[in-house]
C-alpha cells in the first residue's frame, strides 16, 4: 500500500506551474446577502446537462452561505479585473462596495465586466479533503468581448497567442 504523502509547499510550486483563467464566485444567503470569492479551481464537467465546479476552502467566510444555497453565479474574469479578483480574495473586504451588483432574476448577485457569466443550480456539494466542490447545473449564460485574465505562479498575467512577438 503506497502510504507516502507529498510536501505541501512541494505540491504548492508543483500547482503554480498550472495557468488557469480567474474566477469570482457569488451567491445570496438566507438573509439577502451577497457573498462571494476568487476562485482559480474551476472547471467544465459535462456538456449534457451543462454541468461545471468550483472548489471553495473548507474554512472561507463564505463557506456556509455556499454551503446551503441552491444556485450560484460564476463570472470568468477579463484582463483588467485584477483588482476586482484582489477585492473577492482578501478576507473582511466588503466585496461588493464600489462594485454596480444587479441582481438575477433568481437573485443572485450578477458583477459587470466579466468575459462570460455562468449563472448556476447547485447540482451536488462533494467534501473534496480541505475544500467543497460545488457542482453547478448551468441555467443560464452570458457573455461579453474582450481577453481573459490568467493566473500563473502566483501572479496575473495576460494572455498572448502562441507564436506572437514580445518586442
Ligand atoms: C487567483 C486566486 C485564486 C483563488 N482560487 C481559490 C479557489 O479556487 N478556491 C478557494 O476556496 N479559494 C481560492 N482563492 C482564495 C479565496 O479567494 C480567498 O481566500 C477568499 O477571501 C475566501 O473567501 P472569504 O473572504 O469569504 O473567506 C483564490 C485566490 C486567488 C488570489
Amino acid at each position: 500500500m503506497l502510504t507516502e504523502t507529498i510536501s505541501p509547499d512541494l505540491f504548492r510550486a508543483a500547482l503554480s506551474r498550472w495557468a488557469s483563467g480567474v474566477t469570482v464566485v457569488t451567491t445570496t444567503d438566507a438573509d439577502g446577502r451577497s457573498h462571494g470569492f476568487t476562485a482559480s479551481a474551476f472547471s467544465s464537467v459535462s456538456l449534457d446537462p451543462a454541468l461545471v465546479l468550483v472548489c471553495l476552502d473548507n474554512r472561507a467566510n463564505c463557506f456556509d452561505a455556499f454551503d446551503q444555497s441552491e444556485g450560484f453565479v460564476i463570472h470568468l474574469l477579463a484582463q483588467g479585473q485584477e483588482g476586482l479578483a484582489g477585492k473577492f480574495a482578501s478576507k473582511g473586504a466588503d466585496k461588493f462596495a464600489g462594485t454596480d451588483v444587479r441582481l438575477s432574476e433568481r437573485g443572485l448577485p450578477l458583477l459587470p465586466g466579466a468575459l462570460a457569466r455562468l449563472e448556476c443550480r447547485t447540482e451536488r456539494r462533494i467534501p473534496g479533503g480541505d475544500h467543497l466542490i460545488l457542482i453547478g447545473e448551468v441555467h443560464h449564460a452570458d457573455q461579453g468581448d474582450g481577453e481573459p485574465l490568467v493566473y500563473y505562479q502566483r501572479g496575473f498575467h495576460e494572455l498572448i497567442p502562441a507564436g506572437a512577438s514580445l518586442a
